[in-house]
């Protein structure tokens, strides 16, 4: 039997059950795609299913506001995903064209689809002879071909994705890749390998050579951190309601909402906290009431949560005019950053 043929008799009985395999509804796997961008398996599944259920199909996610699909998306992160499947929803009922994209060179014109997501939804849905090549398949064809290249390099890329698609079963692509996905997840896996159930160990060089654990081989140039330290103001007015506004910036967490906040690139005394606050928001705060650290892709984020009096509605200062005030019962209507949600659980609030 060759490769392929054993790939997916393998695929078959041991394929992990995930929601959206019932069917191949193209909708279903773009927004699976799309969460598993960036996510784990076992952390997709509450979240795609609480996903369908609330947008089941790409018109009533085109018909949605933006805060509404990024309240369905709150704590997953990489917010962008959610925009960009937001903006593939409203382009497709914009442009009319009435059907989905099927060709993997159509898909990946779109905002959020790169070349991997194209080629699994390109494949799974369409049948199109496309590898979708993420980190399980350079580990797995490393291991199996005994590629020493490092895995990173653009020429490595382009050599794997013609091995690939050679040794790709033409009739079941999506199978295919599929199968590749459960493997590397499943057998070959980083550490602690289960060569003994793998359905390919016969013919792969590292399992021969005992060289699993070399392969593959890659050359990070590992970024350096960020620190950045904020410091929210959380303020609230003589109704009870608390101040946000919407993040606009290019930068994380855009779309989500937040309080009143002072950046900065260094640790702040409570001092300097409250000068900062006072020269930007006119505003007395007084105390730190929650602190807490997140750690992002190449950021950590110290956080700090202060109080300040209590404000009247009269004297709504100007420089909260970009700020808009919400009741504790509206929380569930917009989407903020989990540090946020930490604090409003801490406080009680939710
Ligand atoms: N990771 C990315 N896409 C996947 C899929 N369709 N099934 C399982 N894991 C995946």
């Amino acid at each position: 039997m060759d490769f392929s043929k054993k790939i997916i008799n393998w695929y078959k009985n041991n394929h992990r059950k995930l929601p959206w395999r019932e069917n191949k509804n193209p909708y279903y796997i773009l927004v699976s795609e799309f969460m598993l961008q960036q996510t784990k398996v076992s952390q997709t599944i509450k979240y795609y299913s609480d996903f369908i259920k609330k947008f089941p199909n790409l018109e009533k996610l085109a018909q949605a506001e933006e805060k509404e699909v990024l309240k369905v998306w709150e704590g997953l992160g990489y917010y962008k995903r959610a925009i960009n499947l937001h903006y593939f929803a409203k382009k497709l009922r914009e442009k009319s064209i009435g059907f989905f994209p099927k060709k993997y060179k159509d898909l990946i014109q779109y905002k959020g689809i790169g070349p991997y997501t194209g080629a699994a939804i390109a494949s799974i849905c369409f049948n199109e002879v496309v590898p979708a090549i993420d980190g399980n398949f350079y580990r797995l064809f490393s291991r199996y071909l005994g590629i020493y290249n490092n895995i990173t390099s653009i020429l490595t890329k382009k050599i794997f994705r013609t091995l690939i698609l050679k040794m790709m079963d033409k009739k079941n692509p999506g199978v295919f890749n599929q199968a590749i996905m459960d493997l590397g997840s499943t057998l070959c896996t980083p550490k602690k390998v289960k060569c003994f159930l793998c359905p390919i160990k016969i013919d792969c060089f590292s399992f021969k050579n005992g060289t699993i654990y070399k392969l593959p081989v890659k050359n990070i140039i590992k970024k350096s951190i960020k620190k950045r330290f904020f410091y929210y103001i959380f303020i609230c007015n003589n109704s009870n309601k608390f101040f946000i506004k919407k993040r606009f910036n290019k930068d994380i967490w855009k779309g989500l909402y937040e309080f009143p906040l002072i950046e900065s690139e260094k640790v702040l005394t409570l001092l300097e906290i409250r000068n900062k606050i006072w020269k930007k928001y006119k505003i007395f705060s007084k105390n730190i009431i929650y602190k807490v650290k997140h750690q992002i892709t190449n950021q950590i984020l110290f956080i700090q949560f202060l109080n300040c009096k209590m404000i009247q509605s009269i004297q709504i200062k100007k420089s909260l005019n970009n700020f808009f005030c919400i009741s504790y019962k509206k929380i569930c209507n917009y989407p903020f950053p989990n540090p946020i949600i930490l604090f409003l659980k801490n406080k009680k609030i939710i």
